[in-house]
C-alpha cells in the first residue's frame, strides 16, 4: 500500500447506507457508492460494518496484566486492591511498565481500540510509572493515539510529597491532571485536590480526568465540587469525572439538583461497568447496590458519558481481555439500557462518545479530510456487534492495515 492509498469496497457504515470509502496518504478522500476503479489496491468489505475506532477512555496500563503479584485481591474491594499495587509498585521498573503497557495496547489494537487514555501512578518519588508511559505513548505514536492522566493513587495530601510530585509529572508532559478527592483523609482535603487539580490544570494548559466519588457513600459529593470548579473556570469539555459511582446511591432530590449543575458543567463522565459492578456493593448485604453511576439518565440530560474497562488483569479486576463490546455488554445490562436505542448509545459510548471525553474529535471519525482510522466488524449494526462481540476483521491506522483477524469457523461433526 503505497503511501496508505487504499480503496475499500461495500461497506456497511453505521447508518446502514453501503458505500465506498478512498483514502489517499492516511487520509479519507471520497465516501461515496461504487466509486471508480482506480489504480490502487483494493479491499473488498463484503457488507460487514465499518465503524469508527473504539476508545479506550480509562485504563491504567502501569498496573495491567499484574494479576497474583504479589497476591491477588481476595476482598475483591477497592481498598484491598490499593493495598496490593502499593506493594507491586515498589518493584516497578521502566522496562517492567513498558513492556506490559505495549503489551496490552498491542491486545487493545488487535481488537480495533486505536484511542486510548491511560492513567499513570505518579505517588512514587521515582516517577516510574509516569515516565515509563510517556515513553510508550511516543513509541506507538505512528498507530495508537495514547494520553495519559498524572494519577495521585494515594491522594494529592496523603504523603508530604505528593503534591509536589504531581505538579512535576504534569510539568514533564503528561496530557491530563488526575486526581482521587474521596480516597483523601478528610472531605476538607478532597475539597482542596480538586481546587489544586484545576489550578495546575490552568497554569499548564492540560485536561482534567479525576477519580471522582469511587464509593458506594452516598455522602461522597466531590462531583459537585468538580463540576461547580469547571462553571466557575470555564474548563467545561476539558473535565472529566470517571466512576461517580457514588451517584448511584444519591437520594433523588439531590441527584435532581446536582443534574442541572452537571448540565451547566458540560463536564465529560467514564463509568467502567466491568469494575464498578465488581468492586462496589462488597459492603452491602441485601438489597446489594450495583455501584454504578446513573449512566442512563446522565445520557438522557444530554450529557456526554464514555466507557471504559479501567483494569485489565490487575490487583483490581483479575480478567479482562481488551474487548470494548465486553464493557458496552456489561454497561447494558447493569445501566439497564436494554432498549435499541440505548444499545446504539452504549456502542458509541466506546466510540464517538470517547472521542469526545478525549477531546480528540479532529482527528476521529469517518468525513472526508480525516485520518483513516477505522475497523470492520464482522456484524451488519451496532446491536448485532454488542449482541454477538464478533472478530473484528481488519484495523486500519491512519490508513495503514494494522491487524487483520479471521473469525472463527465452525465445523459440524454430525
Ligand atoms: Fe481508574
Amino acid at each position: 500500500m503505497v503511501n496508505n492509498n487504499l480503496i475499500l469496497r461495500n461497506c456497511r457504515m453505521i447508518n446502514g447506507e453501503m458505500v465506498d470509502l478512498a483514502i489517499e496518504n492516511g487520509l479519507i478522500t471520497a465516501i461515496a457508492p461504487n466509486f471508480p476503479r482506480l489504480a490502487v489496491p483494493e479491499l473488498d468489505i463484503k457488507g460487514k460494518l465499518v465503524s469508527p475506532p473504539f476508545v479506550e477512555s480509562h485504563i491504567h496500563l502501569d498496573s495491567a496484566l499484574t494479576a497474583g503479584e504479589p497476591r491477588f485481591n481476595e476482598s475483591g474491594t477497592l481498598f484491598e486492591g490499593i493495598q496490593i499495587w502499593g506493594e507491586r509498585k515498589q518493584t516497578l521498573s521502566l522496562d517492567d511498565v513498558k513492556i506490559r503497557a505495549l503489551k496490552t495496547l498491542q491486545m487493545l489494537a488487535a481488537q480495533g481500540v486505536l484511542f486510548v487514555r491511560t492513567q499513570g501512578d505518579v505517588s512514587e518519588p521515582s516517577l516510574t510509572a509516569l515516565q515509563a508511559l510517556l515513553e510508550v505513548r511516543e513509541e506507538v505514536k505512528d498507530w495508537m493515539k495514547v494520553q495519559v492522566v498524572a494519577f495521585p493513587q494515594d491522594g494529592i495530601y496523603g504523603g508530604r510529597e505528593n503534591d509536589l510530585l504531581l505538579e512535576k509529572a504534569v510539568a514533564m508532559g503528561a496530557d491530563a491532571v488526575g486526581g482521587i478527592p474521596h480516597y483523601e483523609m478528610t472531605r476538607e482535603l478532597g475539597v482542596r485536590s480538586v481546587e489544586r487539580i484545576f489550578e495546575l490544570a490552568q497554569k499548564y494548559d492540560k485536561l482534567i480526568d479525576i477519580h471522582c466519588d469511587e464509593i458506594d457513600d452516598e455522602q461522597s459529593r466531590f462531583l459537585e465540587v468538580v463540576a461547580a470548579a469547571a462553571v466557575q473556570t470555564g474548563w467545561g469539555a476539558k473535565v472529566t469525572a470517571s466512576h461517580t459511582t457514588a451517584f448511584g446511591s444519591y437520594n433523588n432530590a439531590y441527584a435532581y439538583k446536582l443534574m442541572g449543575l452537571l448540565s451547566r458543567s458540560h463536564i465529560n463522565f467514564i463509568a467502567n461497568p466491568l469494575i464498578n459492578i465488581t468492586l462496589q456493593g462488597r459492603t452491602d448485604t441485601y438489597p446489594k447496590r450495583r455501584g454504578i453511576t446513573r449512566v442512563k439518565e446522565l445520557w438522557q440530560q444530554g450529557l456526554n458519558v464514555s466507557l471504559g474497562q479501567d483494569c485489565i488483569q490487575d490487583p483490581w479486576y483479575s480478567l479482562g481481555t481488551g474487548n470494548m463490546l465486553d464493557v458496552a455488554f456489561m454497561a447494558i445490562h447493569v445501566c439497564q439500557m436494554t432498549g435499541m436505542a440505548e444499545i446504539d448509545a452504549c456502542y458509541d459510548m466506546v466510540t464517538v462518545r470517547g472521542a469526545k471525553t478525549l477531546q480528540v474529535e479532529a482527528e476521529y471519525g469517518l468525513a472526508v479530510g480525516k485520518p483513516a482510522s477505522l475497523i470492520v466488524l464482522d456484524a451488519e449494526s451496532r446491536y448485532d456487534a454488542i449482541r454477538r462481540r464478533p472478530t473484528v476483521l481488519y484495523v486500519i491506522s491512519r490508513g495503514k492495515l494494522l491487524a487483520q483477524t479471521e473469525p472463527p469457523v465452525t465445523k459440524w461433526q454430525p
